[in-house]
């Protein structure tokens, strides 16, 4: 274990523990918008900016989704520069979604109401990676490539491998954004990625007759658990 302090109270933590996991285990609010319990922090929304001052003297700001707790580190959760910082890190943000009803409400609680920089964006995603990084780390499948950061209008912030996705959806659940979207209906699931759509058949319950899972996860759940595809035939409710 070692000792920090953060915004002054004294608190221990375990090594290599991030300093806004240890800040969350105490209720001390950092906002976030990239960070997800399920796959591992990238620092790409900048909103979770802490000060850090070591022992040393060594001072920064940087994301606490990133930032590594060590014996005497003093951290600032509210400092000057991090309010400063992390505004612009917001207009940023805003610039990329200006239309976004959760962002905007996000960016009020933090104080800003509108941005300087030139609108990049023209659907609500902001690059945040959680679908790239659910797809890869949760999931497995890599269906969705990496970040392109253009700036050119309407260019598609990453693409998606349509015969790699099996459709399951954990994307449109992680994204803060609601830039990606699922929708079930009769014996289709249609999944919408900003400028990108894609529809996947869904298997019937052979006892129920509801349509519950996609036929493509169906098949990589047999494939990954080397189970016959029949045992899919039955939805869990059916099973029990
Ligand atoms: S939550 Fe840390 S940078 Fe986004």
């Amino acid at each position: 274990m070692v000792k920090i302090t953060i915004d002054g109270r004294e608190f221990e933590a375990k090594e290599k523990a991030k300093v806004r996991d240890v800040a969350k285990d105490h209720n001390i609010y950092i906002p976030t918008l990239c960070a997800h319990e399920s796959v591992s922090p990238a620092g790409t929304c900048r909103l979770c900016l802490v000060e850090t001052t070591n022992k040393e003297g060594r001072n920064k700001v940087m994301p606490s989704c990133l930032s590594v707790v060590e014996e005497g580190l003093a951290v600032l959760t509210n400092s000057e520069k991090v309010i400063s910082e992390r505004k612009v890190a917001m207009q940023k943000l805003l610039a990329r979604a200006p239309e976004s009803v959760s962002l905007k409400a996000l960016a009020k609680k933090l104080g800003v109401e509108s941005t300087p920089f030139p609108v990049e964006g023209h659907h609500n995603c902001v690059l945040c990676g959680l679908c790239t990084r659910v797809c890869q780390e949760v999931v497995g499948v890599n269906a969705i490539s990496k970040i392109n950061r253009s700036t050119e209008p309407n260019a598609v912030p990453y693409a998606v491998n349509f015969d790699g996705c099996i459709a399951c959806g954990s994307c449109a659940y992680i994204c803060p954004m609601d830039a990606i979207t699922l929708m079930d209906a009769g014996d289709t699931r249609t999944i919408t990625w900003p400028y990108q759509k894609k529809e996947f058949k869904l298997a019937k319950c052979k006892v129920c007759g509801r349509y519950w899972l996609p036929e493509k996860q169906i098949e990589y759940m047999a494939k990954k658990s080397g189970r016959p595809m029949e045992f899919f035939d039955t939805c869990l409710d059916c099973r029990r």
